[in-house]
């Protein structure tokens, strides 16, 4: 596994197109493209690394995993009524999906969706004490209390994030929000701000993969489930490709993270600043082909 893992960083730090870092949120258009780090945690409970794997980045989307986790540990069930489970095929960001379906978003990770999940696990309490909910989850789940938010970035988001107010303000205007619209954006944007290193990520998305001696945070049947919204949804239009290519469950952030699930097996992050045109990692998703077709693991056999 070791020798997988240095032979994939080598290879990202050798590649001359490392794509494009994202630009509409001013404080990730300042992060230097030239980083890449990989982590797998076994379900034997190694850890392997490589790279840049122990450097903090905005995990973004990524963050929302584990708001679908928390949303469904306060609606249950009922949250299905609210948001889809379709693929969108459509762009993170898109506005004209929701229109067309009446406010209820196609599913949980695009933007709109992700607004409404937010909404779930706020929950009529103060934001502060929702985000503190969700970050004592992840913390529990990687077993790491040193996982924090940047408030910075997320003061950036807020100041510049005009497509995601159109969206809550639309999902708001259908009565698909509980919460006042600018709590539901805060929470939003303060919850993609969190920041956690490969490492720390790798280690908090074992609650998925549903093996012996990993931390039961949520019952198996809920974590494969958002393991297959993972699979079928988690890197929006380009969710098809990222299951060709890679044949495992992941959800990307435009922070250039993803989180992937080999159930049984491992979880993997990995990270690397530049996005493809699809918005999502490009050296992390041709890191995760590799490291699929190094292992042979697929969870199509
Ligand atoms: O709402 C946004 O646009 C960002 N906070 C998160 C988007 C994102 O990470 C999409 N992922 N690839």
């Amino acid at each position: 596994m070791q020798r997988f893992l240095d032979e994939i960083a080598e290879h990202a730090r050798l590649s001359p197109e490392k794509g494009q870092v994202a630009r509409y949120i001013p404080q990730l258009a300042k992060i230097d493209p030239d980083q890449f780090g990989i982590c797998v945690s076994t379900a034997d409970g190694a850890c392997y690394v490589a790279g840049d794997a122990d450097v903090p980045f905005s995990i973004q989307s990524v963050s929302k995993v584990f708001a679908l986790a928390m949303a469904l540990g306060h609606a249950g069930d009922s949250l299905w009524s609210r948001v889809g489970r379709e693929p969108s095929g459509s762009a993170f960001d898109s506005i004209v999906l929701l229109e067309r379906e009446q406010g209820v978003p196609r599913n949980p990770f695009i933007n709109a969706g992700a607004l409404v999940t937010t909404d779930s696990y706020l929950d009529m309490s103060a934001p502060k004490e929702a985000l503190g909910g969700l970050l004592h989850f992840i913390r529990a789940a990687a077993g790491d209390d040193d996982i924090h938010i940047n408030a910075t970035v997320a003061r950036s988001e807020l100041a510049t994030g005009h497509r995601n107010f159109a969206m809550a303000h639309y999902l708001a205007s259908c009565d698909n929000l509980n919460n006042d619209v600018d709590k539901v954006l805060g929470t939003y944007c303060h919850q993609c701000a969190i920041e956690m290193s490969c490492r720390q990520l790798a280690m908090a998305g074992r609650f998925l993969i549903d093996a012996p001696g990993m931390p039961r945070l949520l019952s198996a049947d809920r974590s494969r489930r958002i393991a297959a919204l993972m699979m079928t949804c988690g890197h929006y239009d380009g969710s098809g490709d990222f299951a060709f290519r890679v044949g495992l469950p992941g959800k990307s952030g435009v922070g250039g993270g993803i989180l992937v699930a080999a159930p049984g097996k491992a979880s993997i992050a990995v990270w690397s600043p530049g996005l493809n045109q699809y918005g999502n990692s490009k050296l992390g998703t041709e890191a995760m082909e590799a490291f699929a077709r190094m292992t042979g693991w697929s969870v199509f056999g």
